[in-house]
C-alpha cells in the first residue's frame, strides 16, 4: 500500500509518501519567515499559510516520489494536537482526497507520530521509553508497541521548547531559538551562570521549566541592559544546561524506575546536540540505550505520519468523512 502522509498542525505544512519499506518523499514547507517578526506562531497566519501550501507540498511529494495522485492507496492525516485552524487544512484535504479517490483514510496524533518515528530508521525493541521534546510538549511514554502507550508525566507549565523559545525572545534571537541557542551554548562553559533546576517531588515523572524562564527575566533586570549582550553565549550555555539536566535527571529516572533499557527521544528538542550527548553519557552509565531520529525526522514532519498512517490502515483503523481536528489532544492513551 502507498500511503499519503499529510501535516498541518503548527507551522510546517508537510507531505511525505510512504510505501510500508521505504519513504519515497518527506517534503516540509517551513513558515518560520512568516512568524519570526512576531516572536510566536500566529494560529490566523498558520492556518492561512498552509491552505496557500498544502496542494503544492502534496504534488512535490508525489512528485519526488514518483507517484501519481491515482498511485496513492491510502490517505494519513494529522488530527491532533495542533492549532484548530491549521489542522483543519489537511484535514480537510485529506478527506477531499479519500472521498474523490474513494482510498482509506485515517487521522494520527501528531505525538505518537514523534514518538514512532525513529522506527523509520532503528531497529528498536518494544517496550522503550519515549520522550517527546518539542516547542508544545514534554512529555514521557512507556511505548509498548504502535497504538500502546502509557503516559508517565508531562511539563506543568512550559513545554522545554517553548522554554528555550521564550528565552530567545528575551535575548533577541529571534524565533524558534533553540537551535540558535544550541550553537551559542557552544561556545561557552554551561557552569559559568549557574541557572536552577526545578524539583518536584509529588509528581516524580513531571517537569517544569516556567522558573527557569523568571529567573532569566530576573537576571537581565537585575543586571541591566548590557549584561545579556555580553554574556550571550554563557547565558545560553547555563540556561540550556539546566534544561538538559532537568530532561536528563527524570528520563533516565523513569528508564529505571520503570526497567527499560531503550531512551528514544523525539521532538525538535531531540535535534539538541547537548541533549543528545547528555543523554547518551547519562543513559550509558546504567546500560540505557539512547536513540533518536535523525534531525529531519525529530522536527515536525510528514514522514513520521505516514509510517504511524500506513501502520493504522494496515490493521484496518479508518476515520470517517466526520473526521474533525482534535486540538486538545495531549496524553495518547491505551495500553
Ligand atoms: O517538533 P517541533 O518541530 O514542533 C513542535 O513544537 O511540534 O519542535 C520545535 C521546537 C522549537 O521550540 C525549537 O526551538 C526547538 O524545537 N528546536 C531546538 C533545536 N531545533 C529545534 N531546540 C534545541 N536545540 C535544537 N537544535
Ligand atoms: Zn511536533
Amino acid at each position: 500500500m502507498i500511503v499519503l502522509g499529510i501535516e498541518t498542525s503548527c507551522d510546517e505544512t508537510a507531505a511525505a509518501v510512504f510505501d510500508g519499506k521505504k519513504v519515497l518523499s518527506d517534503i516540509v514547507s517551513s513558515q518560520i519567515d512568516i512568524h519570526n517578526k512576531y516572536g510566536g506562531i500566529v494560529p490566523e497566519l498558520a492556518a492561512r499559510r498552509h491552505l496557500e501550501m498544502v496542494l503544492p507540498v502534496v504534488h512535490e511529494a508525489l512528485q519526488v516520489a514518483g507517484v501519481s495522485i491515482s498511485g496513492i492507496e491510502g490517505v494519513a492525516v494529522t488530527q491532533g494536537p495542533g492549532l484548530i485552524g491549521a489542522l483543519l487544512v489537511g484535514v480537510s484535504f485529506a478527506k477531499a482526497l479519500a472521498y474523490v479517490k474513494k482510498i482509506p483514510m485515517v487521522g494520527v496524533n501528531h505525538i505518537e507520530g514523534h514518538i514512532t518515528a525513529v522506527l523509520l530508521e532503528e531497529e528498536v525493541t518494544f517496550p522503550y521509553l519515549g520522550l517527546i521534546v518539542s516547542g508544545g510538549h514534554t512529555s514521557l511514554y512507556i511505548v509498548n508497541g504502535i497504538g500502546s502507550y502509557r503516559h508517565l508525566g508531562s511539563t506543568r507549565d512550559d513545554a522545554a521548547g517553548e522554554a528555550l523559545d521564550k528565552a530567545g525572545k528575551l535575548l533577541g534571537l529571534g524565533y524558534p531559538a533553540g537551535a540558535i541557542i544550541d550553537r551559542l551554548a557552544k561556545e561557552a562553559d554551561p557552569k559559568a551562570i549557574k541557572f536552577p533546576r526545578a524539583q518536584i517531588h509529588d509528581l516524580p515523572y513531571d517537569f517544569s521549566f516556567s522558573g527557569l524562564k523568571t529567573f532569566l527575566v530576573n537576571l537581565v533586570h537585575k543586571e541591566g541592559k548590557g549584561f545579556a549582550e555580553k554574556n550571550l553565549n554563557q547565558i545560553a550555555a547555563g540556561y540550556l544546561e539546566a534544561v538538559v539536566d532537568m530532561l536528563v535527571d527524570k528520563t533516565v529516572k523513569a528508564a529505571r524506575e520503570n526497567m527499560l533499557n531503550t531512551i528514544v527521544m523525539a521532538g525538535g528538542v531531540a535535534a539538541n546536540s547537548r541533549l543528545r550527548q547528555k543523554m547518551k553519557e547519562a543513559g550509558g552509565e546504567f546500560g540505557i540505550k539512547v536513540l533518536y531520529p535523525s534531525i529531519p525526522l525529530c522536527t515536525d514532519n510528514a514522514a513520521m505520519i505516514a509510517h504511524l498512517g500506513y501502520s493504522y490502515l494496515e490493521k484496518g483503523k479508518r476515520s470517517g468523512l466526520d473526521m474533525n481536528g482534535i486540538p486538545d489532544w495531549p496524553v495518547l492513551e491505551g495500553v
